[in-house]
């Protein structure tokens, strides 16, 4: 199958021209002016931006959470990426207390079988080094193409860990070139802090960011930059939601230390005050780190230009407000924690970022799609528009207006956290690998498109030339 897409404004992270681009075989063969080459399809993308197909490094599918199973399974969240212009994500596999790392991946895999319409990977999150997995199998991993290791520092009783397994797990990763991915929040402080306020009486929404105050954010952000030099570890702090977070990562890229960090879209839009919406509409924002003081949203978009902040995910972890949300209508520590949003990440970064000046088309690719795929060791394979890498695409159409909404969004989320809101541009045809999957508002490809893509471990690839890998 060949598709030659003629006269678009090609977007990367570094370039900005009229093009066209030619696809064979899943990979991108020719890119040139007025290509005069025989294709089964050509697409006129004339007056379109042609962007790479964006990557994003934090969702949640079919995870158990907080009581419950997330909304989305691989099915209906990846069409809900693939209509937002995500051709690529990254998955967290969660360990069980008590499984092996292999027996958790084999359950992970099971998931996405036969279900796929976008290509993923896995990161490995470690609950467990005591009774489940061996730091021995820890270190193979890698070998798997499953090149990340997440450690939450928070959900006590849940999925949090010590610091000892936090840094053993460092040392692995610091040995086999593994990225070590945190969830930074002080776990037992906020703990004792929320059986403080229930023991008060205190049990609406709001109280689950009163309980996380953002000292606990920074707190821990600090502790996993300290340890993760003495590791001497590559280390990326997952959705940074405050200053007081991201004023130790500056001071970590400033010294040249091995450290990253990403926030996530709906800490630059949703603020403190969501969470005291009445009628306990605040528990469809009830995510972690909670919805901050909005003086923070500045900050973000600083941090995002200044490269502070390298990636913008989503962290899509999907529950219904009707019956999963509800399970703490009488206490907020009971309402599972997670958003969705998989979906608007590019309509929402280039109506606020991009449209309002906040941020270059260039910057937009990188932090969607080109940052995602070096640090996660998927580039120049995806991320990118260059000979040879893979041919996963977005047509976007800069003028298409499009209203946000539960009612027309993919996701089976009853609700969007950005509902109603207007934006103009959006994608119109979206390629994985060559394959048309939407074209004008219809999904044209079936579950099974999708691959498992082995990932680069990190330090064969960030900073290296571009070749096709
Ligand atoms: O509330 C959130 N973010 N749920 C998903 C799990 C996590 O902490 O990323
Ligand atoms: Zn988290
Ligand atoms: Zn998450």
């Amino acid at each position: 199958m060949s598709v030659l897409i003629k006269g678009g404004r090609v977007i990367t992270a570094a370039d900005d021209y009229v093009g066209d681009v030619y696809v064979e075989d899943e990979r991108i063969s020719l890119i040139g002016e007025s290509l005069d080459a025989q294709a089964d399809r050509t697409i006129d993308a004339a007056g379109k931006y042609l962007l790479p197909g964006c990557v994003d490094p934090h969702t949640h599918l079919d995870m158990p959470f907080g009581g419950t199973v997330t909304a989305d399974d691989f099915e209906s969240g990846q069409t809900s990426a693939a209509f937002g212009g995500t051709t690529c994500h990254v998955d967290f596999c969660i360990q069980s207390k008590g499984q092996s790392f292999a027996e958790a991946l084999e359950q992970w895999h099971a998931k996405r079988e036969g279900k796929s319409l976008i290509d993923n990977g896995f990161h490995l999150a470690v609950t467990d080094l005591r009774e489940g997995g061996s730091l021995e199998e820890l270190a193979r991993v890698p070998d798997d193409g499953v090149t990340s290791y997440k450690l939450f520092m928070a959900y006590k009783g849940a999925l949090m860990v010590d610091d000892e397994t936090l840094f053993k797990t460092m040392q692995v990763a610091s040995e086999t070139g593994a990225l070590v991915l945190v969830h930074a929040e002080n776990g037992d402080a906020i703990d004792v802090l929320v059986k403080a306020a229930l023991a008060e009486g205190k049990t609406q929404p709001h109280f689950h960011a009163l309980t996380r105050p953002p000292e606990t954010e920074g707190e821990a952000t600090n502790r996993a930059i300290q340890l993760a030099r003495v590791a001497d570890a590559n280390l990326y702090v997952v959705h940074v939601s405050c200053k007081e977070a991201i004023d130790p990562i500056a001071i970590a890229r400033e010294k040249g230390w091995k450290t990253w960090g990403e926030t996530c879209t709906q800490y630059f839009f949703i603020d403190y005050s969501f969470l005291e919406r009445p009628g306990f509409e605040g528990a469809k924002y009830v995510y972690t780190p909670p919805p901050r003081a909005k003086e923070n949203q500045d900050h973000l978009w600083k941090a995002v230009r200044s490269d502070v902040l390298s990636v913008i995910s989503t962290d899509h972890c999907a529950f219904n407000w009707q019956g999963q949300k509800t399970m703490g209508e009488d206490d907020f520590s009971k309402i599972p924690n997670g958003g969705p949003g998989i979906e608007n990440r590019l309509h929402m970064i280039h109506e606020f970022g991009v449209r309002t000046g906040r941020l270059t088309l260039n910057r937009m690719v990188e932090l969607l799609a080109t940052n995602p795929a070096k640090l996660f060791g998927l580039y120049p394979r995806k991320g990118t528009i260059a000979v040879g890498s893979d041919a996963d695409l977005v047509i976007f159409d800069p003028e298409k207006r499009l209203t946000l909404s539960a009612e027309t969004h993919h996701s089976k989320a009853d609700y969007n956290l950005f509902e109603g809101t207007e934006v103009r541009g959006a994608p119109e045809i979206v390629l994985l690998r060559g394959q048309v999957l939407v074209e004008n508002d219809r999904l044209v490809a079936r579950p099974g498109v999708g691959q498992f893509v082995k990932r680069a471990r990190f330090g064969e690839q960030l900073g290296q030339p571009a070749g096709v890998g």
